[in-house]
């Protein structure tokens, strides 16, 4: 098969998990570009992939003056810097793997679609749980009909009290203004996943849901602005963000964040605390996005979906599907698919087990993050045979669920689907 040379955007954490995969499959991929602002990050790219100067660029824009360097391109820049490449790099005829969501509004999101069908070129958007081995664990007992007709699912993205924290009410995604909703921001996963499970049109959608706990009301008497002022809840406090960047040396997610590169030291993180948004008390933060939220969605053949998003929990995926023939419960976190059966009565575990591609970076997103470079490796080289792929115009479409969503949230409505993709076009 062809090896793909890929030109990256964005060298941040997205960025680094992908050519981390490239450099792990040197017979599937070879990284010939980069893209990136900060020198330390573009550097460090450009030194794990011996790319050659004149093919590391300081910002998208200078990448995509040049003719095509590459077959694709990783566009993994955050959520509002997602659609000008996107277009640009669609009209050079590069294929891509674009981060979610694949841009921040409704019109930008059909533009993309539609400009990339008159291309034809490939996108993908980066919906990994369709390619960790639970989902489709989950996808192979519905499609072997074991389930009969789908009639109801119940879904619950636990998001976790403080991977919200650290995401959502300290860090990039906090505000919607700045990036995207809440629903597009993280459940845009789940609403793709939902779509994809159930293999019908969504119809019609609901939702309500409010910040109600990261608020200044929150706050417990005489807390200052940041933790390490020395706060005189610390102790008690789950949230104290000396506890969690400084002191857990291990949670080297949150301090590559919070540092800004990897691995970051100890004094680096200290500035960050006294500097920078991790250092903020959850409850003095500009965030905005919601902390929990519903939505109702309804369906083609009358299926009904209740979906829950909600930051109080320890975090994980819940699903559980009910069909004519069988009801499926699936537990990401624990693991775990039960099918119970309505002809026998008995309860079947299902095997979660999959295909092993690559146990260093198996973990990101359950083996979702390994499993996409794969399935686009596979897909533009035309031998793709699996069903979790997703051509641009579903995602976009699934997108637009969450669009729709907060619509109906924030104006107190229900939304029809057709109809409001119907404005969106009509307002691009
Ligand atoms: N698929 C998933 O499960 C998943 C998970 C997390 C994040 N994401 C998405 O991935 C994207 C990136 O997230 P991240 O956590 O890697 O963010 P990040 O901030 O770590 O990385 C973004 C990088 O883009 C760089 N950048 C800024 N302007 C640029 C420009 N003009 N040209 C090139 N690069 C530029 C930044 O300097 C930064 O290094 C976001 O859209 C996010 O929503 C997806």
């Amino acid at each position: 098969m062809r090896k793909i040379r890929l030109a990256l955007a964005g060298a941040g954490m997205r960025g680094r998990t992908y050519t981390d995969y490239a450099l792990a499959h040197p017979e599937q991929f070879e990284v010939v570009a980069v893209a990136e602002p900060v020198a330390h990050k573009r550097e460090y790219i450009a030194a794990r992939h011996h790319i050659a100067p004149e093919y590391c660029f300081e910002g998208y824009r200078e990448l995509l003056e040049q003719p095509r360097l590459a077959d694709a391109i990783l566009i993994c820049t955050m959520d509002d810097l997602h659609f000008e490449p996107a277009m640009k790099a669609i009209e050079l005829g590069y294929d891509i793997l674009l981060e979610k969501p694949a841009a921040p509004t409704a019109q930008q999101c059909a533009a993309i679609m539609d400009a990339a069908q008159e291309k034809g070129v490939r996108v993908i958007v980066c919906h990994v749980l369709r390619y960790t081995d639970f989902y489709a664990a989950v996808k192979r007992v519905i499609d072997q009909g074991l389930l009969g007709d789908i009639l109801s699912v119940v879904h619950t993205e636990a998001v976790g009290h403080i991977h919200q924290s650290h995401s959502f009410v300290r860090g990039n995604w906090r505000r919607s203004d700045e990036t995207a909703p809440m629903l597009l921001a993280k459940s845009c996963h789940d609403l793709d996943l939902i779509q994809w499970l159930i293999g019908k049109r969504c119809v019609q959608v609901q939702s309500f849901g409010a910040l109600s706990y990261f608020t200044r009301a929150h706050m417990p008497q005489g807390a200052p602005e940041r933790c390490i002022q020395g706060c005189p809840h610390a102790a008690d406090c789950c949230y104290d963000a000396v506890k969690l960047y400084l002191k857990d040396e291990n949670n080297h997610w949150f301090r590559n964040v919070a540092g800004n590169k990897v691995n970051p030291s100890n004094e680096e993180i200290e500035k960050a605390l006294w500097e920078g948004p991790y250092g903020r008390c959850v409850y003095q933060c500009d965030n905005n996005v919601v902390d929990h939220q519903v939505v109702n969605m309804r369906f083609e053949g009358d299926t009904t979906v209740a979906f829950t998003m909600a930051a109080f929990n320890q975090g994980g995926r819940h699903t559980r599907i009910m069909g004519t023939k069988g009801e499926l419960n699936a537990d990401m976190r624990r693991d775990s698919i039960e099918l119970f059966d309505f002809q026998t009565r008995e309860i079947k575990q299902i095997s979660t087990a999959g295909q092993e591609i690559d146990g260093s970076i198996r973990d990101g997103h359950g083996g979702g993050d390994s499993g996409i470079m794969q399935a686009f490796y596979e897909h533009l080289n035309g031998v793709y045979h699996g069903n979790a792929l997703g051509e641009i115009v579903t995602s976009c479409t699934n997108h637009l669920i969450a669009f729709a969503a907060e619509e109906s949230r924030v104006q107190n409505t229900v939304v029809d689907l057709d109809a409001y993709i119907d404005r969106v076009r009509a307002q691009r």
